[in-house]
């Protein structure tokens, strides 16, 4: 007779990261930290994706049993179009970074966005309300974050992107959902913001954003979303003209895995211990 029959101890759930390149996720350590504080068994790997070969790779991971994917770089827009059901940010933000299996569909949510609001409010303690912000680039990820930023109430956002169109169709897009208006660089000059966030890809490639060195108001706080173990080269900038707070995006990465880990287990973890953890390591 098989052991198994004897085995009453709970399905230990599957999830997954999918991206390409995707070894060097942080995400499988953040949900174990979460899992652990509540005495959950799960298990959490990391799937390669192949350009074109997104849906398959779901399908697959869904047919061997798995609960629920985060998705990365390059295919929140294909896990955006292979859901069935849509939470209404992952509609707004044009983008899916969460699915998960439910009543024979596939489900798909954004928590980017939600994830830097809570990290910015309650990790770093600061008040967007009443604030001027300036958002750069227009890929997906400031897509993601718009709808929550503009729900913080600023007094102002402006988006400003190398490619100029792409922060025009994005102010237009998200305008019914506050003060919200594109720039070019170059119009920036003589203008002061309370929060500056850097949502471009440059820091990746080792640049710099072209801002004006003067684009800081006093106690201003700038937020890289891209996260190293050492200050990025956009917080050391910032720092240097003046900015009080620089944050990197680290604490948003672990706050838009809570979201995740709350949809899928019903459990909320405790953020600030696993910010510290990956912090130390
Ligand atoms: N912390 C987190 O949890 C988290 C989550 C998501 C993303 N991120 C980070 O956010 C950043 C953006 O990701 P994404 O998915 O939005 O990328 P994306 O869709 O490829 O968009 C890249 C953006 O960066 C701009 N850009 C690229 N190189 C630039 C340069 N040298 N100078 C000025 N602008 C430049 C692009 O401008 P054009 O339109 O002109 O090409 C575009 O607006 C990445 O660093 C990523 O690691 C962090």
């Amino acid at each position: 007779m098989s052991d198994d029959l004897f085995d009453f101890s709970p399905k230990v759930r599957q999830f997954t990261v999918v991206g390409n390149p995707i070894e060097h996720s942080k995400s499988p350590q953040i949900h174990q930290l979460f899992a652990q504080q509540f005495d959950l068994r799960i298990d959490y790997g990391t799937t390669l994706g192949e350009v074109g070969g997104f849906n398959q790779a779901v399908q697959h991971f869904e047919a061997s049993g798995g609960a629920g994917l985060n998705v990365t770089v390059p295919f929140k827009l294909d896990a955006f179009h292979l859901a069935d059901q849509l939470t209404p940010r992952a509609e707004f933000a044009g983008a899916v970074n969460t699915l998960w299996f439910d009543g024979g569909k596939i489900h798909g949510d954004n928590t980017d966005g939600i994830g830097l609001l809570n990290d910015i409010t309650n990790n770093i303690g600061f008040d967007l309300a009443g604030k001027r912000i300036l958002l750069l680039g227009a890929g997906g990820a400031v897509r993601g974050i718009l709808q929550p930023l503009l729900e913080a109430g600023p007094s102002e956002l402006v988006i400003a992107n190398r490619t100029e169109g792409k922060a025009i169709d994005l102010a237009q897009l998200f305008e019914p959902h506050g003060s919200v208006k594109a720039s070019t660089f170059k119009a920036l000059e003589d203008q002061q913001f309370d929060v500056v966030i850097n949502g471009t890809a440059a820091s990746l490639q080792g640049e710099l954003p072209p801002l004006p060195q003067d684009c800081f108001k006093p106690e201003a706080l700038a937020y890289d979303l891209m996260y190293a173990a050492q200050p990025t080269l956009f917080m050391k900038w910032a720092s240097n003209a003046g900015a009080t707070h620089c944050h990197d995006g680290l604490g948003m990465l672990v706050e838009q895995a809570a979201e995740a880990f709350f949809i899928w287990n019903q459990h909320r973890p405790s953020t600030a211990p696993v910010i510290s953890a990956l912090r130390s390591y």
